[in-house]
């Protein structure tokens, strides 16, 4: 189903995408103005990029607990794996990192939240987009926050691993922050999971958040409690790039649902 799924969700979004004249609501028209078509190449990127393209490249093999969607009925299949494929396979393009960065660099978020550190790709582009930013990111996978942990320390990154599956330490995370401004789902990504993750995370949201959920289109599921999420009416905003997801819950404007390209 998985690849079939894609393909047509793909189809689906690209026929229903709009430009940014057909957008009228002033806070998606900035965003785009100032985020989605920002061409600067901010000076943290080469350092962020080598970052990347360095891991992508390491052939060290290192024990892995896959989780969430790819292990089926089992709540992990251990693996071993070398650093460079399971970035290439879970990670995201240097384009969608930069998104990240901007998005951070844009909203500047006192609180961040990620679901799925991996070896720590996507917290580095978030914390460089604002460092004054308080990090949070959870990883089931032992071996990977090892990875994460040194890079956050070599590059100075104020970046916090909480270790341990999502489902079992979410509820300490979220009884410790005072609220959440910007929480990044990339981890686990199946329908009913998700939907927890929201409902936990909300806990903490408030009007100026930004929740993100990547892979809305992966698969039915995902496609299921993205239309959930959108549907919700603490939500507002929502913007579908494909790839990803953001969720806003302004208040004073009127519930929206975009589709726009990236
Ligand atoms: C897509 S990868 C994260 C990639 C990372 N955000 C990046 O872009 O650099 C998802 C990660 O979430 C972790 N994960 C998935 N389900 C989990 C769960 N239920 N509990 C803990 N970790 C989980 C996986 O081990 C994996 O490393």
């Amino acid at each position: 189903m998985g690849k079939v799924w894609q393909v047509t969700a793909y189809l689906n979004y690209l026929r229903k995408t709009k430009t940014r004249y057909q957008v009228h609501s002033p806070f998606v028209y900035d965003l785009i103005e100032k985020v989605f078509k920002d061409k600067t190449k901010y000076k943290e990127f080469r350092e962020l990029n080598r970052l990347r393209k360095k891991f992508a490249r390491r052939t060290d093999k290192i024990e892995t607990m896959d989780f969430g969607a790819v292990a089926g009925n089992k709540d992990y299949i251990v693996k071993v794996k070398t650093v460079g494929n399971i970035v290439k396979q879970s990670g995201h393009t240097r384009k969608q990192l930069e998104l990240l960065f901007r998005l951070s660099r844009y909203f500047k978020p006192e609180t961040i939240l990620e679901f799925g550190t991996s070896v720590g790709i996507s917290a580095a582009y978030l914390s460089k987009g604002h460092p004054q930013a308080k990090i949070i990111t959870m990883e089931g996978s032992m071996g990977l926050t090892t990875i994460a942990n040194e890079t956050f320390e070599r590059h100075g990154l104020n970046i916090e691993v909480e270790v341990g599956e999502f489902g079992a330490i979410l509820n300490n995370i979220v009884q410790n922050v005072d609220q959440l401004d910007m929480v990044f789902f990339d981890g686990n990504h199946r329908k009913k999971s998700t939907l927890r993750y929201f409902n936990k995370c909300m806990k903490c949201a408030h009007e100026n958040s930004v929740f993100m959920f990547d892979d809305i289109h992966w698969s039915r599921g995902m496609s299921k409690a993205w239309k959930k999420i959108k549907k919700d009416e603490r939500v507002s905003i929502t913007i579908d790039l494909y790839w990803i997801g953001l969720v806003f819950f302004r208040k004073g404007i009127a519930k929206q649902d975009f589709i726009l390209r990236y």
